[in-house]
């Protein structure tokens, strides 16, 4: 029991040494053999564990999902400047509402990472959360733990009870080899270290957690209950380092507005030699009695402010201009620039998003440009120097067709967006497969979007027509296809040819023709057939149909493509054309049958006209709407005669009930 006090002590110290002042005093491999010793130890006694043992870091069982936690003190946000006259606004707000008196402000780096509150009861870390609305928060105790800054006991004389306030991140280096590590397992990569860290932090498995190099600063007490509180803000992060805490670094006192001004100003540029993120500064007023004196709205402090620093901005040249094709057949203008790093990374691509904005920015090849990042994140021509132009720049005019497949595109009418309308486009074939097959549209059941993929990949389709073509040995090449699998999405695919042609038209994915649209125009035009032939203006004639339908429509129909596609679908025995709606058309009416028919069963003859509402009687009555003549017709023909009842041939017959019959 002395022992194992003793290692936590020393494994304590250590960690406090490496994860906290940065100074570690002894080799990795001393420190696994002091960590090894007290694992084994507690192995032994497992009764001695306790959950501040540094051994209790490396990640528990995994959680079914996180608990909610009601945050004692709310987390609140806080409001933002963008300028030096924003940050004098707020020090002139605070002289008005402190007058008279002396007020001091803390700068501070504003941690990009994600917020948190950490909660000790007599020194013991009992309780961690996400920040969340700021009232509710995620129970993230667990995964925290693992952090090797945050310490699980505090050092020397701790208040009953602390609640702290800080941010969870991870440094660049860390987040560069966490990518490395993903893009080589082929997983998705995090687009900044804000986003790992938190993903991180939110794991419901808190080995993963253990797993990713995360830290946290601490920068504020939400509460403290017990003797010898502080009195100002930095107090404050002074006791919180003595109690073992990693602090807000290189925070500075000011009473004097330039010199805070000058201060922050010079941060711009130094932020760029830190090893972690921040997004901006953080002022607070250091008197926690002023602090508590001007108080809080309902969602920020009044005594503090983020300074969010702006963009990082350079120039570069436009080398070229080029249309990339998104999968909703979007076509997307984007740059190639000289290569130049911008936030942190290499940029040589950068969106101009649509021709509204190539054209209104003006942006020609041989330009130079200034860049910066959207949200840190997506670079964007924020402006073209003019006067560096030299006459040889090349203005880009949109294509006409589309660069993936050669079809004709469409501006449509009050949107800046430019889309492709080939039904055979790559980027856009698997998405209109998918909708082919939806359930509202073809109801193809089986035929998912991973199925399309592999048939896609595999070559084995080329539109959605093609589907109707495949065979059992093709569809047996497919991942976990068997036979009995094979033949279920056949006859899945013989069924949906018996849609009405209005799923049809919605499944052919025209844009702008939802269900609704799609049945409108089938009552009127009947057929694939006729609509293919109608024109914009007499589209436009029906109420619900304006230019923008109507222009999509005669656009989807004048494509090779399309002709092709309909040609196959119309060969494969797809229905084009509108049913009448039989439903019920026979209702009420009775049948009966003699002789037999050529074409089909008796049963099945029974089948259609129940089918249609109508009944099937064996003997000939005044009942009798219908008598159905087959050969050798007996007693029941001279019986209609002569009750007056009419006498049907079997032509006659599946022309009153609609029925194909070859
Ligand atoms: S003080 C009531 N200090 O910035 C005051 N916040 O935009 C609460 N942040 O949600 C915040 N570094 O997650 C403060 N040194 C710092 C900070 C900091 C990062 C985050 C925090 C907050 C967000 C507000």
């Amino acid at each position: 029991m002395k022992r194992i006090e003793e290692l936590r002590q020393l494994i304590r110290y250590h960690d406090y040494q490496y994860y906290v002042l940065d100074a570690p005093e002894i080799s990795d491999q001393e420190y696994d053999r002091l960590f090894q010793e007290l694992a084994t130890l507690e192995k032994k006694h497992p009764n001695l564990v306790t959950l501040d043992s540094p051994t209790q870091r490396v990640g528990g069982k995994p959680l079914e999902g996180f608990g909610q936690v009601q945050h004692a003190i709310p987390l609140l946000s806080l409001g933002n400047a963008f300028s030096e006259g924003d940050i004098r606004d707020f020090a002139n707000r605070l002289g008005r509402l402190l007058p008279n008196q002396e007020i001091e402000y803390v700068v501070e780096q504003k941690i990009d990472g994600l917020s948190v509150a950490l909660e000790y009861v007599n020194g013991l870390f009992t309780r961690g959360a996400t920040r969340g609305d700021g009232e509710i928060g995620e129970d993230i105790t667990e995964n925290l733990r693992t952090i090797g800054s945050i310490p699980l006991r505090l050092r020397g004389d701790a208040p009953e009870r602390l609640i702290v306030r800080g941010e969870v991140f991870m440094s660049f280096e860390a987040f560069k080899k966490l990518n490395e590590q993903r893009s080589m397992a082929n997983e998705m990569l995090f687009a900044n270290p804000r986003n790992a860290a938190s993903g991180s932090v939110r794991q419901l498995d808190p080995r993963v957690t253990a797993s990713r190099a995360l830290d946290a600063f601490i920068y504020g007490i939400l509460l403290w209950q017990g003797d010898k509180g502080p009195l100002t803000h930095g107090e404050g992060l002074e006791k919180l380092k003595e109690l073992g805490f990693r602090t807000s670094p290189e925070y500075q006192v000011f009473s004097d507005i330039r010199k805070m001004i000058d201060h922050i100003e010079q941060w711009q540029v130094k932020r760029a030699l830190l090893s972690y993120p921040i997004d901006g500064l953080v002022i607070k007023v250091n008197s926690l009695m002023q602090q508590e004196e001007v108080g809080s709205t309902a969602r920020s402090p009044r005594w503090a402010i983020a300074y969010k620093f702006p963009a990082e901005e350079v120039t570069t040249r436009v080398v070229d201009i080029s249309v990339g094709v998104g999968r909703t057949g979007v076509l997307t203008p984007v740059a190639t620039l000289d290569p130049v790093s911008v936030a942190g990374s290499v940029v040589s691509r950068a969106t101009l998003h649509n021709e509204d904005i190539l054209k209104e920015k003006d942006v020609r090849i041989g330009d130079t440009v200034i860049i910066r990042k959207a949200g840190d994140v997506i670079p964007e021509i924020v402006r073209v120097l003019k006067e560096n132009r030299t006459g040889n720049e090349k203005v880009f005019r949109m294509p006409d067709v589309c660069p993936e497949c050669g079809s004709e595109v469409l501006r449509v009418p009050r949107e800046a967006a430019i889309r492709c309308m080939g039904v055979a486009c790559p980027v856009q074939l698997r998405e209109t497969i998918i909708h082919f097959a939806s359930r509202a549209g073809m109801d193809i059941q089986g035929l998912g979007p991973s199925v399309i993929e592999q048939l896609l990949d595999k070559k084995l389709i080329h539109d959605a027509a093609d589907l109707y073509y495949l065979t059992k040995e093709q569809l047996m090449q497919l991942e976990r296809f068997g036979e009995k699998s094979a033949e279920n999405l056949l006859v899945a695919l013989e069924n949906s040819k018996k849609r009405p042609v209005e799923k049809l038209l919605y499944a052919l994915g025209i844009r702008f023709v939802g269900e609704r649209t799609a049945e409108l125009l089938i009552d009127q035009f009947g057929s694939l057939q006729k609509l293919r032939e109608v024109s914009q203006e007499e589209l436009e004639s029906i109420p619900e149909i304006g230019p923008r339908i109507a222009n999509s429509i005669v656009t989807f129909f004048r494509q090779e493509q399309t002709d092709e596609l309909l040609g196959k679908l119309a060969n494969a025995g797809i229905r084009m054309e509108k049913t009448e709606n039989r439903q019920g058309m026979l209702s009420g009416k009775q049948f009966v049958f003699t002789g037999g028919l050529q074409k089909m069963s008796r049963q099945e003859a029974s089948d259609l006209v129940k089918s249609l509402g109508g009944s099937v009687g064996s003997s000939v009555t005044k009942k009798t709407d219908y008598v159905v003549l087959g050969d050798k017709a007996g007693s029941k023909l001279t019986k209609a005669e002569a009750l007056g009842i009419p006498i049907l041939t079997e032509a006659e017959f599946y022309e009153l009930t609609g029925k194909d019959v070859v």
